[in-house]
């Protein structure tokens, strides 16, 4: 009962031509697709180009990052109402690479959760554990933290916009992947934390996504899992045929 959703975060890889490319071929190879929703997410300046590649495909656009404030002198930062305005459906927040490389916190991440919501984005919350977090057997305290900080005073009423993306730190673009197992346990704490914060109604209808290396060969087996509800790939969501044959993971 949960579509699955795979969605390639493009990070900040290719350039107007290639990204144009991309997304033609993979808006041409998808056209059939009904029973998985497809989202990319390519870096800001490309995203109204790419908008209009995807305009007639079943492709979603989403972005990896916005500010919280509606507008404003906030040199170099980007709005929900700009990339609205540009196409875009979902944002992504909190990603690892936001946390640790630009330092972003729970109560900034949080911030721009509610703003997205409240402009009508829909927000990809990502959490994920670092290695020495989970090599001192911290994982769940990291989790449940980052779930209770990142979603404080997200209603009810809105909570059914957002999406979680379960990113092990270690895991991303190390060509280390959670295995399965180890991706649907912890998916599977996440989801018991929606029940705590919200309901069994609301955890239930979540999808959790899990990232970190994902690539055509492991896909199968991640998606197999009760609790992984989709993909959110960088590295390999940057060619087409490795996307496509990720997208393209046999339902079991
Ligand atoms: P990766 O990145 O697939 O290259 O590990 C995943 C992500 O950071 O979203």
């Amino acid at each position: 009962m949960r579509k699955p959703l795979i969605a390639g975060n493009w990070k900040m890889f290719l350039n107007r031509e290639s990204a144009i490319q991309l997304a033609k071929t993979l808006a041409d190879r998808t056209g059939d697709i009904t029973d998985r929703d497809i989202l990319i997410c390519p870096a800001a300046p490309l995203l109204s180009e790419v908008s209009k590649v995807i305009a007639k495909s079943k492709i979603m656009l989403g972005a990896q990052n916005m500010y919280f404030e509606k507008e404003g002198a906030y040199t170099g930062e980007i709005s929900a109402d700009m990339l609205i305005s540009v196409g875009c459906s979902y944002v992504i927040l909190g990603h690892s690479e936001r946390r640790h490389v630009f330092e972003e916190e729970n109560t900034s991440i949080n911030k721009k959760v509610r703003f997205a919501l409240q402009e009508g984005l829909k927000p990809i919350l990502c959490v994920g554990e670092l290695l020495e977090e989970r090599e001192a057997g911290r994982t769940e305290k990291v989790l449940r933290e980052q779930m209770v900080e990142g979603l404080q005073k997200v209603p009810l009423n809105s909570i059914g916009r957002v999406t979680i993306a379960y990113e092990p730190v270690w895991a991303i673009g190390t060509g280390k992947t959670a295995t399965p197992e180890d991706a649907d346990a912890n998916q599977s704490f996440i989801r018991s934390t929606l029940v705590d914060m919200y309901s069994g109604g609301v955890a239930e209808n979540m999808r959790i996504l899990y990232g970190g290396s994902v690539k055509p060969d492991n896909i199968n087996g991640l998606m197999a899992r009760e609790n992984v509800d989709g993909a959110l790939v960088g590295g390999a969501s940057l060619k087409a045929d490795s996307f496509f044959e990720i997208i393209t993971f046999k339902a079991h």
